[in-house]
């Protein structure tokens, strides 16, 4: 497997915005047809990441390629080819509240030259089945539920048919049993349209299912790599910590040392 060309490639990728260090010189081969989960806590750097991978942000040293292309310091003109090829499932899932969701899904590929009314119609169609929501095509979001968002925006990343499909916390905010629904459908698109992925996420129960391979990032540095049930077996605290989310020793004395309000019924013991 590790003999196969990469499709994306990050080398030496050096982040910095102002003092903050975020990525300090990351390495990353993302093989093809293969769903790559990256998790790590909370502002570690895991979206910002994922936008250099589609070039909407620029290494401040190393460079991100796209099977032979160097996307880092592409021109916005020269990243619509690339751009073209990837899906981006932004964090949020952000639509375009006045657009119904047929204009949501068209968006991208009208902007990328598809004029004809039925081809528009027929796609829409096809990418709204995928997703379990074809008939929808003339609602607002504003009448979708959370999960039903997701899924148009998931629809959308899908529509031009991409080789790649960038998901950021594709089940945040959901509950558990639309979580699951979510981790599905990427399992289905990437079964249908046998995309690579690369999912960002810090919800273990998706890692591990929608997972071949999980990577941790961690202050600026990948601290693992491996199959996701080898991921404990690497034995690494921070990695071991974040699996069964407990915090550190030094995080718990923190939160010790900080100081409460006081209360007016002392000791009442409730918890
Ligand atoms: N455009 C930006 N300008 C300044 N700081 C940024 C920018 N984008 C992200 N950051 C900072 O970089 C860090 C990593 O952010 P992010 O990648 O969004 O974290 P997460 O892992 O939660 O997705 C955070 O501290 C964030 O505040
Ligand atoms: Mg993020």
């Amino acid at each position: 497997m590790n003999d196969i060309e990469p499709i994306i490639r990050l080398e030496g990728v050096h982040k910095a915005f102002g003092n903050l260090v975020v990525l300090d010189g990351v390495d990353l081969a993302i093989r093809p047809g293969e769903t790559t989960v990256v998790i790590g806590p909370s502002g570690c750097g895991k979206s910002v990441l994922l936008k250099h991978i589609i070039g909407l942000l620029h290494p401040d040293r190393g460079k991100v390629y796209f099977r032979d292309q160097v996307v880092s310091g592409m021109t916005d003109r020269q990243l619509v080819g690339v751009r073209r090829r990837m899906g981006f499932l932004f964090q949020g899932g952000a639509l375009f509240d006045s657009m119904t969701v047929r204009e949501n899904i068209c968006f991208p590929l009208i902007e990328h030259g598809m004029r004809d009314q039925s081809e528009l119609d027929e796609r829409c169609r096809e990418v709204l089945k995928l997703v379990g929501l074809d008939g929808d095509q003339d609602r607002m979001p504003e009448d979708l539920s959370g999960g039903q968002k997701k899924r148009v925006a998931l629809a959308r990343a899908v529509a031009m048919r991409p080789e790649v499909i960038l998901y950021d916390e594709p089940t945040t905010g959901l509950d558990p049993i639309r979580s699951d629904l979510i981790n599905e459908l990427i399992l289905k698109l990437q079964r249908a349209l046998g995309t690579t992925a690369v999912v960002v996420t810090h919800d273990m129960a998706s890692a591990r299912k929608v997972g071949d391979r999980i990577v941790m990032l961690y202050e600026g540095h990948f601290v693992a790599d491996s199959a996701p049930d080898k991921l404990l077996a690497e034995g690494s605290d921070i990695v071991t910590r974040f699996v069964h989310g407990r915090a550190s020793k030094q995080e718990l004395a923190e939160i010790e040392a900080a100081q409460l309000p006081n209360h007016d019924e002392p000791g009442s013991g409730v918890m």
